[in-house]
């Protein structure tokens, strides 16, 4: 049993996560309808991995491991506990630990003795390869100290077609392929310190006002045809995923009116199948809207987990818009 303190944090927590959104949701809007022959298509099932040579050994080692695993031990590692950090449940009896993400793009997050590193935004602004691979080896150092196994970056998801868009500063810039190239050196310096890179927010993460579902209303929805997707949006994933990176973070925002943590023309479609993207996909925290719409669509890992939230039926918002 939780403690009435640890709970009341928790809550206040949590109200604090929700309150930009449920503060934008007092002037309930009329959301304008999509525009016609907007639509996400099914994508089913969700691709297997393994047949890339790269991830070969890592996919032959999981399948042995999880053969072994209890449906609870599976549940534990694919959802974190409910602390806002989102560390995962351990499945000891099998060897496998916790693992812990822990965010910022730009530093290690609820411990003290860290650098703040140079926002991408600033990164990018430099124009150098080196610098850009540097600061990721600096990263996955100080993450690798820590004892971190997951940096949650870098930041690709926002190109700017907002200027004042929330997330601007965590990407490194406008230009898709600027975002491509910093995305895959920060990559490939983190993961070589040993520390997962998590790719993100996929996709068109482009505005804060109506960022997040809530109980009330649905987030924004970010309308992109095939075309537009693939030229500037999806080129700065399709470098990550060609640079290893070991996880994908989904974005709050739907995608012509289907939820990213549950869009399987995005997950099944664009990134496993099109891309061949082998690791994890993890939800942005909070953004897990329904129960089996998002494991069907591709969906890997949850976060934050059993929080407090989930476990009000207000906010379990059913949306089986698959
Ligand atoms: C969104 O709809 C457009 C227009 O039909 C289509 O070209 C595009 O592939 C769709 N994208 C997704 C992710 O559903
Ligand atoms: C789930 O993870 C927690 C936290 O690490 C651990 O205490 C618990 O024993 C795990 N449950 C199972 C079934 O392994
Ligand atoms: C942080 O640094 C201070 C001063 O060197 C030290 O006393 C403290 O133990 C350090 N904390 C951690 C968690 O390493």
């Amino acid at each position: 049993m939780e403690s009435p303190s640890g709970l009341r944090r928790r809550s206040l927590t949590l109200l604090a996560l929700l309150l930009p959104s449920l503060v934008s949701a007092a002037a309930l809007d009329n959301r304008d309808p999509l525009p016609a022959g907007y639509a996400s298509p099914p994508y089913y099932p969700a691709p297997y991995g393994g047949w890339d040579d790269g991830w070969g050994d890592a996919y032959e080692k999981a399948v042995a491991m999880v053969s072994r695993m209890t449906v609870a031990e599976k549940v534990n590692i694919t959802a974190g506990t409910g602390r806002c950090v989102g560390n995962t449940g351990s499945a000891f009896r099998v060897g496998l630990p916790t693992a812990l993400p822990a965010r910022w793009a730009t530093r290690v997050r609820t411990t003290d003795n860290i650098t703040a590193f140079p926002a991408g935004i600033t990164t990018g602004a430099t124009w150098s390869k080196e610098l850009m691979y540097e600061r990721g080896v600096a990263l996955g150092e100080e993450f690798r100290g820590k004892g971190v196994n997951f940096y949650l970056g870098p930041s690709v998801g926002s190109l700017g077609r907002q200027p004042r868009g929330g997330r601007n500063w965590e990407g490194f810039g406008s230009d898709p392929v600027l975002q491509a190239v910093a995305g895959a050196e920060t990559i490939k310096g983190v993961q070589e310190q040993g520390v997962i890179a998590t790719l993100k927010h996929y996709i068109a993460n482009e505005q804060e006002i109506y960022r997040m579902y809530n109980p009330l209303q649905r987030a924004y929805s970010s309308n992109i045809d095939d075309r537009t997707m693939h030229e500037l949006y999806l080129w700065p994933f399709a470098e990550g995923v060609h640079a290893g990176t070991g996880a994908i973070m989904t974005a709050y925002n739907d995608v012509n009116g289907s939820a990213c943590s549950q869009n399987a023309y995005l997950i099944n479609g664009l990134l496993k199948d099109e891309l061949g993207f082998q690791g994890v996909v993890m939800t942005d925290w909070l953004a897990q809207i329904s129960g089996v719409a998002p494991a069907l669509a591709g969906l890997d890992m949850s976060m934050p987990g059993d929080t407090l939230g989930n476990n009000i039926p207000a906010f379990r918002v059913q949306q089986l818009d698959v």
